[in-house]
């Protein structure tokens, strides 16, 4: 073709970046044996292009005079997707969806038709399954409306056209992976089709004012497989969590662009499909053994809802010369931390010793305030000694055994008193101005280190 030439270029399947010489370590994200080749249509007249003068298409605008109002979100009919999302699904916006294989990802979509049928016309669009698989699945949740528009197709120009011919209201695509630009030479997957089709996406979206959601697998590592500039183009992205065994799904919100990123949505998959978990401290408090050592309820903030978490810990002799350590659920090196400082600030020595933690429900916590929860469940593994089943705890650890105030104490103290808990271990700094409900009859036990709140149990 005349004004363009072939150019072959490497490309990194982990971060994008593109070199022309092939290396055997990425040089960006220093990834081994990532870089792929891919063939590319340079179009020579681009620089002139460029240098020509295009009219602006959009002119700068005094921020007081833009208007906030039309910004319209349809409601899924599912509250907790809803409050990840930020209230609704924004009009015009493209959202990314990822999470492992089978966790719920087309189930949850299914069923977001399923309500917004009734007054939206939606085109659902996968490259995975038949249409025939589709329907089965749309019977076994019960959806079906001749307002909801299903197509196999993997062209993604194609798909841009139906968006502009069929005009829907709303656009669901199944998976980002499968599909295809056909301008580009490289495998449906790779990197550079990953990200020109959700750059052709967005362009329509944005072009249509039609909200679109967009699934992506993730990979080995948990990042949604593909480029991480996935991320930085679309409006938001939302990760399914959760082990695939459990029936416990928790839908989080890395990057909104339209709301909060710490809200969680909490379901549960059924026979009927992914069921909304109002209560989840209910859920993950179900089935706690009474009576034993080396388990603690924690108060942990997500967004603005407190949820309780069982955090158990094992502590044996370690058979070997090495004592093993395992976190599930808890940072490592957070756990680690709290070991040393047990050892060295209150005598406990776990150095011969296997330590193993779980968060039982498959929640992951990463709030500091979870600390002083984990160090008793270690505690109380370590000297066989009973946390008390009425008993929730919450605070920070330092590194001199302290233990810090964290934020929401009063939340934590009612949502703790709710369910049922008489005891809460706090941090000392955290009474100082705690308001807590009439009606709340929480037995308040402030420390001040942790040498204090292992002596609250008796220790
Ligand atoms: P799916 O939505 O296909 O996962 P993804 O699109 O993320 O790959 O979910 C499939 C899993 O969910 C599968 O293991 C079966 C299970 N499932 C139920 O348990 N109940 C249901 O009602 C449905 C539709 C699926
Ligand atoms: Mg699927």
């Amino acid at each position: 073709m005349a004004g363009t030439k072939i150019k072959s270029l490497y490309v990194c399947s982990e971060c994008g970046y593109e070199t022309s010489k092939w290396y055997g370590k990425c040089p960006s994200c220093g990834e081994w044996n990532t870089l792929n080749e891919e063939v590319r249509e340079m179009s020579k007249s681009t620089s002139a292009a460029a240098v020509q003068r295009k009219k602006p298409s959009s002119l700068p605008v005094p921020i007081s005079q833009i208007t906030t109002e039309d910004e319209q979100r349809y409601y899924t009919g599912l509250k907790e997707l809803d409050r990840v999302l930020g209230g609704g699904i924004v009009k015009g916006s493209l959202v990314l969806l990822g999470g492992d294989p089978g966790i719920g990802k087309s189930t949850i979509l299914l069923q977001v038709c399923s309500h917004l049928s009734k007054i939206l016309k939606i085109l659902y669009i996968s490259g995975e399954e038949s249409k025939r698989q589709i329907k089965l699945r749309a019977e076994r949740l019960g959806v079906n409306s001749d307002n909801l528009y299903i197509m196999t197709e993997t062209d993604i120009e194609v798909i841009a056209e139906q968006m502009q011919s069929e005009a829907p209201d709303l656009v669901m695509v199944d998976s980002i992976q499968t599909m295809n630009d056909r301008e580009l030479n490289s495998s449906p997957g790779s990197v550079t089709q990953v990200r020109e089709c959700t750059n052709i996406l967005m362009r329509a979206a944005k072009a249509l004012d039609i909200p679109c959601i967009v699934v992506g697998h993730v990979n080995k590592d948990g990042a949604i497989a593909g480029p991480k500039v996935l991320e930085h183009i679309v409006d938001a992205v939302l990760y399914f969590e959760g082990d695939k065994q459990m029936s416990y799904r928790i839908l989080r919100a890395v990057k909104n662009r339209y709301g909060s990123t710490n809200e969680i949505g909490v379901f549960q998959m059924g026979d009927s499909g992914l069921a909304e978990v109002e209560n989840p401290s209910l859920m993950l408090l179900s089935g706690r053994p009474k009576n034993v050592s080396g388990t603690c309820v924690a108060c942990t903030m997500e967004g603005s809802r407190p949820i309780l978490a069982e955090i158990q810990g094992l502590v044996t002799n370690s058979g070997y010369g090495n004592a093993r350590r395992m976190a599930t659920g808890v940072d490592y090196n957070r756990m680690a931390m709290l070991l040393a400082v047990l050892e060295k600030r209150c005598g406990y020595f776990f150095s011969s010793m296997d330590a193993y933690v779980n968060v039982i429900g498959g929640l992951r916590l990463d709030e500091p305030a979870t600390d002083l929860a984990l160090a008793l469940a270690l505690v109380s593994s370590l000297k066989d000694m009973v946390v008390p089943e009425n008993v929730v705890a919450f605070g920070e650890i330092g590194l001199t055994g302290e233990i810090r105030s964290v934020s929401h104490a009063a939340l934590r103290v009612t949502e703790a008193a709710r369910l049922g808990f008489q005891r809460c271990i706090l941090p000392y700094h955290n009474q100082k101005g705690l308001v807590l409900p009439k009606d709340c009859t929480m037995e308040l036990v402030t420390v001040r280190n942790i040498r204090e709140a292992v002596s609250a149990l008796g220790g």
